[in-house]
């Protein structure tokens, strides 16, 4: 039987489009950054992994939508470190009735106190386009309860690293599932300490510029070389870097070959490469930058020609080198399909407005959210599968400039002399490119000029 939540009935808040009581602590049913510490709420609910659950309302809506994992049938959905259960009744109430009658899914966490206040909100806010018992909320240990097995979807959102949960997950996949998972421990997977990244990860991670792209690799890497363990192999869909967290969600499917496939995927990034190395990538064909007589930030190397010092403050990996999302995915994702299905619309919405007393500037700052959690990643799409990353601040160490071009204006010019060029999904200003390091040059410096003039 439920007990009542200690501070029930808290502060009403909305996410997305969806209603929740939170605890009365700071940082709760506010537009600031969540509890300052866990212990604050009895609960946790973090306002800043908002944008992440959005996400993942609107990738589950995709898979059933495009039956991307069954043709026919319901999806078995495990909220494997659920909390509040939010991401769970944000799924249920957000999605079309059409796509939501589709869900079959358990939420689980193993702190009681979460279960219950789980339990009053989906008691109080029944989901709108569902049935209520099409959530079943369970107190428990994810690791027990996955072994049940044969789900479609799993998220693991824990506090710091996921590695823990992985293989167990990994086990109890579906034929064809998706698996999201969050790390919150960006400090390991940026290399900030050493130790734990090679203890936790098994890599080395060079904390440069383009350190989060490296984290989102790292955790890539890690779960293509656990699924391959279980003959099974993965397709990133999603992947970004947020604030504090890494979340990737990828495709995994079974089969021998492919899993034996793993290391075309797996390798190195390393830094300030001289001349052979930045050959031997091309020849590997992980270089569309090309040109190995011109000094470059960076370089792929495959897992099998590993540079010859890992230790030298160059080099991160093992790491996963494909691409980090799928672009038919990406396309999806723009922003009137986010606001479609998880912004508020004050004609429309009034009734949830009104029990939660926001102002415009509420459901101002709601929408916004909406949209900023797609928007770089759909601008991303069009360079996804592309191997070229580079930073417009470091751009003056190697091109003699006076300062970095503008991103826009950049991918502008490459795409007008034919290459494919995009925002990367990292927070710092950055393209991904195929373009030859000789044409960026002088692209780069016609930018230059121009501005100087
Ligand atoms: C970061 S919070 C999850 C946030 C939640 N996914 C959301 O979107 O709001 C991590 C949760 O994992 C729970 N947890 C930690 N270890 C667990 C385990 N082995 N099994 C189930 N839950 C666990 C904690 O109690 C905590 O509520």
């Amino acid at each position: 039987m439920q007990n009542k939540p200690q501070g029930w009935p808290g502060i009403t808040w909305i996410e997305g489009r969806t209603l929740l009581q939170v605890p009365n602590v700071k940082g709760q049913g506010e537009w600031r950054i969540g509890p300052a510490k866990k212990s604050d709420s009895p609960v946790f609910h973090n306002v800043a992994m908002a944008n992440n659950r959005t996400r993942s309302v609107l990738l589950l809506g995709l898979a059933i939508r495009e039956r991307w994992l069954l043709k026919e049938g319901k999806l078995r959905v495990l909220d494997g470190l659920a909390a509040s259960s939010l991401r769970s009744r944000r799924w249920l109430n957000e999605l079309p009735e059409e796509l939501v009658e589709k869900l079959e899914i358990i939420s689980v966490d193993r702190n009681r106190e979460s279960v219950n206040w789980a339990l009053a909100n989906h008691k109080k806010y029944p989901p709108e386009n569902s049935n209520h018992e099409q959530l079943s909320i369970q107190e428990g240990d994810l690791r027990q309860i996955v072994y049940s097995g044969g789900w479609q979807w799993i998220d693991i959102d824990p506090y710091g690293s996921p590695i823990p949960f992985l293989d167990s997950a990994m086990q109890n996949l579906a034929r064809k599932a998706i698996l999201q998972v969050s790390a919150t421990d960006t400090a390991a997977l940026c290399g900030t300490y050493p130790q734990v990244t090679r203890r936790r990860y098994a890599a080395y991670a060079v904390n440069d510029t383009v350190t989060h792209d490296t984290a989102i690799r790292i955790l890539l890497g890690n779960i293509a070389l656990c699924a391959a363990k279980h003959e099974r192999s993965i397709e990133p869909l999603m992947s970004v870097f947020d604030g504090h967290h890494t979340r990737v969600s990828v495709l995994v499917t079974p089969g021998k070959k492919n899993a034996s496939n793993v290391y075309e995927n797996i390798g190195w990034r390393v830094n300030s490469p001289d001349k052979n190395t930045i050959t031997t990538s091309i020849k590997a064909g992980l270089h569309s930058f090309g040109c190995a007589d011109y000094p470059q930030p960076r370089v792929f190397l495959p897992y099998n020609s590993p540079p010859k010092s890992l230790a030298n403050g160059k080099v991160s990996g093992p790491l996963w080198t494909g691409p980090i999302a799928k672009k038919q995915v990406l396309e999806h994702l723009t922003e009137d399909y986010a606001l479609e299905t998880c912004g508020i619309c004050k004609d429309d919405h009034k009734h949830l407005i009104s029990l939660a007393n926001w102002k415009d500037e509420d459901i101002r700052m709601s929408n916004k959210k909406v949209i900023s959690c797609v928007k770089r990643l759909h601008q991303s799409k069009d360079a996804v599968e592309t191997n070229g990353l580079v930073t417009m601040d470091e751009l003056p160490q190697w091109i003699n400039i006076d300062g970095p071009p503008s991103p826009k204006k950049l991918i502008s010019a490459i795409n007008q002399r034919g290459f494919k060029a995009a925002v990367s999904v990292i927070s710092t200003p950055a393209i991904q490119t195929d373009i030859p390091w000789n044409e960026l040059i002088k692209i780069v410096k016609d930018i230059n000029d121009v501005i100087a003039k």
